[in-house]
């Protein structure tokens, strides 16, 4: 009989959405009536913008025509899309990018995953705590965590708490790592990071030889001008870091899936001769063999969010996100509820009312105010006594979630 990947079993019992979702499921089957406000995981409720969707029309047509009928396409995504983001996102930002630097994909979750597979087991990798939970797990799955410790903690993984004390930007990891991971704006905090500790970062990342994963997947949210939305806006980044971006929260397309990973070609890792390699070159080896392309139809759809019209009204519904995000803020704020994140990302990160634990807060917002977060456990053991609230639902709704938490716990 074949055997397991025996490091699944060292993973906790389930992924924290569908956990999620498993408990809301259980309560709606008990209470049909309940007017259930979903604010847990990051997806979006607004539909495809009309110019999106027009491009996104024009792609299904143009598979009907055998003139315009497009079959397997490049493994690194279309060129005129490598080039429109490049184009209107990199370059306004003093980024110049080549289009074989930018390797379309079916979103970041997948990539921040795979990209893995391009790194020996040997490498020593730190995340932050809380974290996205696909960085850990996926660590655990490929077999690098060791087993679970009693707090929570893989021993085999280096993890660089991020408290309120450090506003929520970790410390430098705590011994010699190969990878560090880094969201910003962060997911689940909401917080960002300065030029200035972005910049700290390449630094110790370029004077130590470690890879920095990058995960930009809320940059389109950030509104204060002066915090940067790549690393590459750092001088010596190219030479450590790799990007990941994602249109679907920018674009609404968590159901159509589009996303990007940028590999520049200057950055460098070490082979077992000791010699140079370049990862762009092994992200593309490992691409063209696991990996067939994101459909021609959502290429096109994608690239018309970057369209002038695209933009303005993708635009639009980002700000209508960050006001739903600011009526959450200032409303828990003003009832007493201490709040973080929230002005330059889509979540807010909420101290827990009367010290309750971040399970025993989920389970009373859902049974008493049937409102459904995240519990901020569920990202790592520092993000207990906290919880995450997304500003991706209908503002109605988020009005009237922010009236039910303020009722039963303002003070
Ligand atoms: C989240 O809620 O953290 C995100 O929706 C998860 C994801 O993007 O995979």
């Amino acid at each position: 009989m074949a055997q397991i990947n025996n490091n699944y079993l060292k993973l906790q019992a389930g992924y924290l959405f569908p956990e999620i979702s498993r408990r809301v499921n259980e309560f709606t089957q008990a209470n049909p009536e309940a007017s259930i406000i979903r604010l847990g995981i990051g997806d979006v409720t607004r539909p495809l913008v009309p110019a999106v969707l027009k491009a996104f029309h024009e792609g299904v047509e143009d598979m009907a025509d055998g003139g315009t009928f497009h079959g397997y396409g490049p493994e690194q995504g279309y060129d005129w899309l490598s080039q429109v983001i490049i184009d209107k996102a990199y370059k306004p930002l003093g980024v110049d990018l080549k289009t074989s630097e930018v390797f379309i994909s079916d979103g970041s979750k997948c990539d921040s995953a795979n990209i893995l597979d391009i790194f020996d087991l040997s490498n020593k990798v730190a995340i932050g705590d809380p974290v996205y939970p696909v960085y850990n797990d996926t660590n655990v799955m490929v077999g690098r965590s060791g087993q679970m410790n009693d707090e929570g903690y893989y021993d085999g993984l280096v993890y660089m708490p991020c408290t309120e004390e450090n506003g929520f930007n970790p410390d430098f990891p705590s011994e010699k790592v190969d990878i560090v991971y880094l969201c910003f704006p962060n997911n689940p905090t909401g917080t960002v990071a300065t030029k200035e500790q972005l910049k700290a970062w390449v630094d110790y990342a370029i004077a130590n030889d470690v890879v920095l994963l990058f995960d930009a997947a809320y940059e389109a949210f950030i509104t204060e001008s002066d915090i940067p939305h790549s690393i590459y806006e750092i001088e010596g980044a190219k030479q450590c870091a790799i990007e990941f971006r994602s249109f679907s929260k920018t674009a609404g397309f968590t159901g159509v899936r589009c996303g990007l990973t940028v590999v520049p070609e200057e950055l460098m890792g070490t082979t077992d001769k000791g010699e140079k390699y370049s990862f762009n070159k092994l992200w593309n080896r490992r691409q063209c063999t696991k990996f067939n392309g994101v459909s021609y139809p959502v290429q096109k759809a994608a690239a018309a969010v970057y369209s002038d019209e695209g933009w303005a009204q993708v635009k639009d519904i980002i700000d209508g996100y960050m006001d739903n995000a600011k009526i959450i803020r200032e409303g828990l704020s003003a009832a007493g509820i201490e709040c973080f994140g929230g002005i330059n990302a889509p979540y807010i990160w909420l101290k827990t009312p009367e010290g309750m634990t971040s399970w025993d807060f989920f389970d009373k917002l859902l049974n008493e105010c049937f409102v459904v977060g995240t519990p901020g456990s569920g990202f790592g053991p520092s993000g207990e006594g906290y919880f995450r609230l997304s500003a991706f639902g209908d503002p109605k709704n988020v009005e009237t979630a922010v009236q039910r938490i303020k009722e039963k716990w303002g003070k």
